[in-house]
């Protein structure tokens, strides 16, 4: 089977070990060769063996009815959506680590993929190396999903844990990150929660069959988080991660992306470094958590390739994935309960202990302020309680 990849970056030139790197033992899982036939870049790659089979006009992979298999793997949404949309309509499967693309237009692509019997596999979306896709297609299938909650972008999961260790500062380890490409092109992506959002978008979606817009989900980085910050959560034998979150409750989709103070006692806390874990809670099931490198050119471009494999392991097949374009409407994350940490100055601690129920107070962290953590309690009342009190930031952490 022929396969030509878009895109010869991070993730690309990935693709592109792993099938060369693999070759023998993919050949035998599969029971045919897969063969690179184009690699399509605006770049030249000069005495570079992928110079053979470097393309610069996409219309060559689309027109040559020998490509079997497009991996996309430039990211965002243009051109990469007229090109997967015209690759699907000619009937070749198409496997891709574009979430920006999956979270928008995923329900569009997967139906065109059922009506030309190819397919439109994204197992790289979310999570990285992680097989979580398939957990939802193929594996949690029994299951009313009551829960998700997961550690979805490496770059900002590894800057927090670098912080913490080695007390080092925001943009250095941003730097870190983008030198081991862990990082987006533009990183505000990473840093300010949109990348996470995408993939707990991509996830709800499927545990649900419906499409949740990415932008209906209240989003929250980490950038206003500092070391003063961290140094409460040690006290409070808690991590700060930022996670990817959804939930049923009362007939109501409830999704939101925000750092959360976690318990040393959940199996996220301990989850360090460029390393993503999803924990998933099935009404029968109970708890499962998927724990892997969420980002890195080999963990990312594995999970492409698996889904690579997939197709060529059925040919002229569709594997089933239900997710219809009809839109989910989000519940008012306003009704969430969690307990809440917030710093507040001296002054103002009467006021606060007074307005908030206050489970445990701590005032010797930092001078001339006061660390609170709350009990649990709804998001709207939290939020009428300090209407008039002006805290230092505030953090959701698990009740
Ligand atoms: N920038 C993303 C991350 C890459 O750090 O998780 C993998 O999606």
């Amino acid at each position: 089977m022929n396969v030509a990849i878009l895109g010869f970056g991070t993730v690309g030139s990935g693709v592109y070990d792993v099938l060369t790197l693999n070759r023998e033992i993919i050949t035998k899982r599969t029971g045919t060769e897969l063969n690179i036939k184009y690699v399509l870049d605006l770049r030249e790659f000069p005495g570079q063996p992928v110079e053979k089979v470097l393309v610069h006009d996409y219309n060559i992979i689309l027109n040559d009815d020998d490509v079997d298999i497009v991996v996309e793997v430039m990211g965002g949404l243009k051109p990469a959506y007229e090109f997967t949309k015209q690759a699907l309509l000619k009937g070749k499967s198409v496997c891709t680590s574009n979430k920006e693309l999956v979270a928008k237009h995923g329900a569009e692509l997967i139906e065109i993929a059922r009506e030309k019997n190819c397919n439109y596999l994204f197992e790289a979306s979310v999570g990285g190396g992680i097989p979580i896709i398939r957990q939802f297609i193929r594996s949690i299938t029994a299951d009313d999903i009551e829960e998700i909650n997961g550690i979805l972008n490496g770059t900002t999961n590894y800057m927090m844990t670098r912080m913490r260790e080695e007390g080092l500062a925001f943009d250095e380890v941003l730097k870190e990150a983008q030198a081991n490409g862990y990082a987006e092109r533009n990183p505000a992506a990473d840093i300010e929660g949109h990348d996470a959002c995408r993939k707990i978008a991509i996830l709800t979606s499927l545990a649900y069959g419906k499409q949740v817009d990415s932008e209906d989900i209240y989003t929250e980085g980490i950038t206003k988080i500092s070391d003063v910050d961290v140094a409460y959560a040690s006290r409070l034998k808690r991590g700060i991660k930022l996670l990817g979150s959804s939930k049923s409750e009362n007939g109501k989709v409830y999704a939101m992306v925000a750092p959360k103070m976690v318990k040393k006692d959940n199996p996220l806390y301990m989850v360090n470094g460029v390393f993503n874990a999803i924990m998933i809670k099935g009404n029968m099931l109970d708890e499962v958590m998927c724990y892997g490198k969420g980002a890195g050119k080999l963990p990312t471009a594995s999970a492409v390739v698996s889904d690579v494999i997939d197709v060529a392991k059925h040919p002229g097949t569709n594997i089933p994935i239900i997710w219809d374009r009809e839109k989910i409407e989000l519940g008012n994350i306003e009704e969430l309960s969690h307990a809440f940490f917030v710093r507040v100055k001296t002054d103002d601690l009467i006021a606060v202990q007074n307005s908030l129920p206050v489970d445990v107070l701590i005032d010797d962290v930092a001078e001339g302020e006061a660390g609170i953590l709350t009990k649990s309690m709804k998001e709207c009342e939290f939020n009428s309680a300090i209407k008039n009190i002006s805290v230092l930031s505030m953090i959701r952490c698990e009740a």
